[in-house]
């Protein structure tokens, strides 16, 4: 809190006499893309004005996988700096015996949201977090492009192999050097798991690890997918693509220089933007399918959960209601194309008209695949570093597609042991 608020604070207190008027220093910790700390920043404004309290944003680094990496640390540690996560969708299971059961405090708003993302948050009973937004990837594509060209839009990852190439070749030739194919998150990284999830399910590949917890990788089909991905590599993708990450891949779209992307919602404001170059030449459909002839996308998301070590609990838990309530969430969705999740807005005409896409894309996020981390528990980590390494080393030319397959059987059988 800075020093002139306390003051005033502390006068209000002692002058009416009550230690109710308490004002909180409270800090929230995000990891950002796009827009989501500008918009985060203009709730906590009205949160503050609304109820005396001071809102601090810690700002983590834009990777999830390094974001984890420090809240286990803070966690560990049961540091009271930090009064609210934003967690990713899948640390619920893992991080549970940190954060306050959310159950009471939500009794009466819970049935508001969306059953899925209160389910995927419900640990052992306990509600770890308040889901706050849904996410499931798009691919988004140049229709100018496609139109200029003759094409229809790719049904398959096949045939988005095969048009990626042809126009990219066809807009160097006319002199865009710069053109790719298609960007996507191909670092080793969390990003890299969802994507290779995508292409192994739609493949009819099965989900690596089943929601029994059986490892179900060790088949053709995935290894088919993962070698159609390798190709990609340095040919209708840049070479650099071995590091990218979601806001690499957007960069490389949004400038002009991508046919297609695989991204989250998020980057749908922001392609769209007044100052974006590609605003009037940029649609989005589901993933393509693979030989299962059906898309698969990932869950995404992220919910916010009170630490167990926070001094002010209370006021952390306001925060958290007052961040996923109708207005914050109405303005999440059309100023940074969030999914929300609170139901009724899916049909609230306002996002509707700003953000056509929310309501088309809620049976996309109905049948999005859910990573598994639910059924390895505490190991999810590991299991996904196992996966994210596998493809990583498909993609780079570092082992062959059956192999990284049949090592990655082995160190998942390892790992879940009888642990799950
Ligand atoms: C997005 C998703 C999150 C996922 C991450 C991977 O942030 O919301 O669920 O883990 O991307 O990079």
């Amino acid at each position: 809190m800075n020093r002139t608020k306390f003051l005033a604070a502390g006068l209000a207190a002692a002058t009416l006499g009550t230690s109710a008027l308490h004002a909180a220093e409270l800090n929230i910790v995000h990891g950002a893309v796009g827009k989501d700390q500008e918009v985060l920043r203009v709730a906590l404004d009205r949160f503050e004005e609304e109820t005396g309290h001071t809102v601090n944003i810690v700002s983590m680094p834009e990777r999830t996988t390094d974001q984890f990496a420090q809240f286990r640390l803070w966690l560990s540690a049961e540091s009271q700096d930090i009064d609210v996560y934003r967690l990713d969708v899948i640390w619920a299971p893992q991080l549970a015996d940190h954060f306050v059961d959310l159950t009471e405090a939500t009794a009466d708003i819970i049935d508001q949201f969306v059953p899925a993302a209160v389910e995927s948050q419900t640990v052992d009973g306990k509600l770890v977090a308040l889901p706050m937004f849904l996410g499931a990837p798009a691919l988004y594509y140049r229709s100018d492009l496609l139109e200029k060209y003759g094409k229809d839009m790719p049904e398959t990852w096949t045939e988005l192999t095969e048009t990626a190439s042809e126009i990219m070749q066809a807009e160097r030739e006319a002199g865009n050097e710069d053109m790719w194919g298609y960007v996507y998150q191909g670092a080793a990284y969390e990003g890299l798991t969802c994507n290779a999830m995508e292409w192994i399910a739609s493949n009819g590949g099965g989900q690596i690890v089943n929601a029994d917890g059986e490892i179900t990788v060790m088949n053709e089909k995935a290894v088919e997918a993962l070698d159609l991905a390798a190709s990609w590599v340095g040919n209708i993708a840049p070479p650099g693509i071995l590091n990218y990450a979601e806001e690499d891949a957007r960069g490389v779209f949004q400038s002009g220089n991508a046919v297609f992307m695989r991204n989250w919602n998020y980057a749908y404001a922001l392609v769209n933007g007044e100052d974006s170059p590609i605003k009037d030449v940029v649609e989005v459909t589901t993933l393509p399918a693979g030989d299962s002839g059906e898309t698969a996308s990932i869950l995404g998301g992220s919910h916010l959960a009170v630490a167990k070590y926070s001094q002010n609990q209370d006021e952390a838990i306001q925060l958290v209601r007052f961040l996923n309530n109708e207005e914050s969430q109405r303005a999440r969705a059309i100023e940074s194309s969030r999914p929300p999740t609170l139901t009724a807005l899916y049909e609230d005409a306002e996002i509707a008209e700003k953000q056509p896409f929310i309501p088309l894309w809620k049976p996309v996020i109905d049948g999005a695949i859910s990573r598994p981390s639910a059924p390895t528990k505490g190991d999810y980590n590991e299991v996904s570093s196992e996966i994210w390494t596998a493809a990583h080393s498909v993609m780079s030319g570092e082992m062959d597609a059956e192999s990284a397959v049949a090592r990655l059987n082995a160190m998942l059988t390892r790992l879940k042991g009888d642990a799950w």
